[in-house]
């Protein structure tokens, strides 16, 4: 979700004033791929590198990440959406925010209709690494440490993988999201700033996607599982 502080300078507002601006997209997108059948979606909110932004920004992304939690936490549970974090080890990380995402993951987590895992606190880099550690302590033999059962020590690990990312602003990079999950997913550069994505940009992604001919470094794209979004 890139492209609040673009969006704010170009109204000569702060920074922060994007970040509050984005809260209707993330509103809008998640009605989308609810609306649209999706059955995972995910969002990058905050990455492990985010914590050296200016000290007064993260603490309003901190306030804004709690208010829309208890903001919507019932009409998210009453759309049958289950929520999950993914990330949040950092001590900075409040307690009462702590606290009021185990309370949304506790209410919803019965729900199979849609999962939302809202990266926070996110890093690629540091799920690979821990993955490592929790195989080395357990004393797997590293024979025994295979593609599958590596993946099987990430976070989520019942998590399909990443078919589609998509980051708004026009910036092309991955930032340290999902590197494991992320190995052969399709990738979008949509222009439009994350507080002006809407429902319609979101379909247009999709169609992006429908469009493209994935082969998983085959000659042939295999046929559909029937899971996931395809
Ligand atoms: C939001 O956009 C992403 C977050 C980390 C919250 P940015 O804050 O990265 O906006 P730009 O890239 O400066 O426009
Ligand atoms: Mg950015």
């Amino acid at each position: 979700m890139d492209g609040n502080g673009q969006w704010a300078a170009q109204r000569s507002l702060p920074r922060t004033a994007g970040h509050r601006a984005a809260e209707a997209a993330v509103i809008d997108v998640i009605e989308a791929a609810h609306t649209a059948g999706v059955e995972w979606l995910s969002l990058y909110a905050f990455s492990t590198e985010n914590w050296r932004r200016p000290a007064a920004e993260v603490d309003v992304l901190l306030r804004l990440v709690r208010r829309a939690i208890r903001k919507h936490a019932l009409a998210l549970h009453t759309r049958g959406i289950r929520c999950r974090f993914l990330g949040v080890t950092d001590p900075r990380i409040p307690p009462a925010l702590a606290r009021d995402i185990a309370d949304l993951m506790a209410l919803t987590r019965d729900n199979r209709r849609m999962t939302l895992t809202v990266a926070f606190d996110h890093g690629g880099r540091r799920d690979i690494v821990e993955a490592a550690r929790s195989l080395i302590r357990d004393g797997v033999p590293p024979e025994q440490v295979t593609e599958e059962s590596f993946a099987r020590r990430l976070p989520h690990p019942d998590m399909p993988e990443v078919d589609l990312v998509i980051r708004t602003s026009g910036e092309q990079r991955i930032s340290n999201f999902m590197l494991w999950q992320v190995a052969y997913a399709e990738w979008v550069f949509p222009p439009v700033l994350w507080p002006d994505f809407r429902a319609e940009h979101f379909w247009e992604c999709l169609e992006v996607y429908r469009r493209r001919d994935r082969r998983f470094g085959g000659v042939q794209a295999p046929a559909p599982t029937g899971k996931g979004c395809r």
